[in-house]
């Protein structure tokens, strides 16, 4: 099989580049030993009606990497408007944030349009699609109306929401029917994969049957394979991180305080508000913490040219300063704040330095600093994962301490509580969200995946009635025959 990967954004595999986000970062080390060519924006636009998209190709491990200009006249709509303005908040539950014009919505489907004419040329008679995230939502449905035949998968990174969210979206119905082209769908929690499928029955009024869509483009099946780490290589790569010299310097600074971290793109959905509140309370109610212990927040700057974005980054940085301005003193600055961003090589050993881990956003569709942040941590002496309920990573990372990122004073208490955990709860909670993250690596992750999309293939036979009412009068037949992907 020939496997074409596309995402928006792709990473050109150096540990020392700062982290191009969760996505890009987990595919990486997959696609390099797949073999596969993974396809991608290569950050630039160009003008004109291109004839043949512009594509610059270069090796990937076993593979090739693909990036390709996209359409200036299409670019903004696309990313900054209808992806990052009425997709994004929409499927991270803040349907108050959406704006987006018809133009979005047009320069969208024009972008993915483009994607599909530039996929063309790497279709072999055996290929499959794997598209990634919510930039490609309608991609399916362009390479359909191009011919393809052959199997196109999708995953989801970030969360769905329940049917009034995303109907809050401007076209809906018209995206979403157009994402039953894919062959499967895959999303990163059964919460995610049955507010979907409701969408499916309740507002398209199509039949759903054991996780089995089926409308006009045929079958298409949702399921859920929640994402991961590779929890050995970068247990490896923390233990190497701690001779880097940001690291060194950071240990050295310390004097015996404590650490506590958390790494997150500016984001509205990450919960760095209510995060730091939360430190700014739990300081004010145990004075005997200030001194001894002090937060890294790394908030790497992202889509500021949207507005949401610009204003987040300011009401941050004025709480920041408020609240070192309050709790600080001559020689102890309580939040070390930092916006830019690091590779994973230098990430992996301030996790590692860190005896408390603060994952608290408000909706996530994994998060895979939750993730990292346990592998990274030393067996004998391991830190406290702070993580919100809201995370994806709560499912399987639940020996955390589960906190819900809207009550600041519980988030403050547990805050606390981490930082003075004994030992030998410390390694009972580590230990058991390592087995979790050994059990279900990246790896397993895209081997499973690929295994259904295969699958998926297998169920293309003739299908019953597309519209839900009258009643299925015949039970379908599962494609995996029951099997659950996790
Ligand atoms: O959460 C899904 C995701 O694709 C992340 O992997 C990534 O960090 C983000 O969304 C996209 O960010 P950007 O707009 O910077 O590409």
């Amino acid at each position: 099989m020939n496997l074409v990967v596309v995402s928006n954004r792709v990473s050109r595999g150096k540990p020392n580049e700062p982290m191009t986000g969760g996505l890009a970062a987990a595919l990486l080390p997959v696609v390099e030993k797949s073999g596969a060519i993974w396809v991608g924006s290569s950050g630039r636009v160009r003008d004109g009606n291109q004839k043949e998209p512009f594509v610059e190709i270069e090796a990937l491990g076993a593979g090739a990497l693909a990036m390709l200009d996209l359409p200036a006249a299409h670019y903004g709509g696309y990313y900054e408007g209808f992806a990052n303005s009425a997709l994004w908040p929409a499927l991270h539950s803040r349907p108050d944030l959406i704006r987006a014009s018809q133009d979005d919505y047009l320069s969208y489907r024009e972008v993915n349009a483009f994607m599909a004419r530039a996929l063309l040329r790497f279709r072999k008679p055996d290929s499959a699609f794997w598209i990634q995230d919510y930039h490609f939502l309608a991609l399916g449905a362009e390479l359909r109306d191009l011919d393809v035949t052959q199997p196109i998968g999708f995953f989801l990174h970030t969360p769905w929401p329940t049917r009034a969210v995303i109907g809050g979206v401007p076209h809906h119905r018209d995206l979403i029917e157009a994402m039953l082209a894919y062959d499967l769908i895959g999303f990163q929690t059964e919460e995610d994969c049955e507010n979907f499928l409701s969408y499916a029955q309740s507002e398209l009024k199509l039949v759903v049957h054991d996780g089995i869509v089926i409308s006009r483009h045929g079958r298409t099946r949702a399921a859920v394979f929640p994402i991961g780490i590779d929890p050995q290589k970068f247990a490896q790569q923390a233990t190497k991180a701690m001779t880097h010299p940001d690291v060194s310097r950071l240990r050295r600074s310390l004097n015996g305080e404590k650490l506590a971290i958390g790494v997150d793109r500016l984001d509205y959905s990450k919960g760095l508000i209510n995060r730091i509140k939360a430190f700014d309370r739990m300081w004010t109610l145990q004075p005997s913490l200030t001194r001894a212990v002090s937060l890294l927040q790394i908030a790497t700057p992202s889509r500021g040219a949207i507005e949401a974005y610009g204003d987040l980054q300011n009401e941050v940085a004025k709480l920041v300063s408020d609240v070192n301005g309050r709790h600080g003193e001559v020689d102890w600055t309580p939040i070390r704040y930092l916006n830019k961003g690091y590779g994973q090589n230098v990430l992996a050993g301030l996790y590692r330095t860190a005896q408390v881990g603060v994952v608290t956003p408000l909706q996530d569709g994994m998060n895979l600093v939750a993730k990292e942040y346990v592998a990274a941590q030393n067996p004998a002496d391991p830190g406290v994962l702070v993580l919100s309920k809201f995370a994806g990573a709560a499912n399987e990372l639940d020996t955390a301490l589960l906190v819900n990122p809207h009550d600041i004073d519980g988030m403050a208490n547990t805050i606390a509580t981490a930082l003075s955990m004994p030992l030998t709860e410390r390694r009972m909670r580590w230990e058991a969200m390592m087995t979790k993250l050994r059990g279900g690596t990246i790896q397993q992750w895209f081997a499973d995946f690929i295994d259904a999309l295969q699958d998926s293939q297998l169920d293309r036979g003739p299908l019953g009635p597309v519209i839900a009412d009258p009643p299925v009068p015949w039970p379908l037949r599962s494609v995996n025959n029951g099997a659950r992907y996790h």
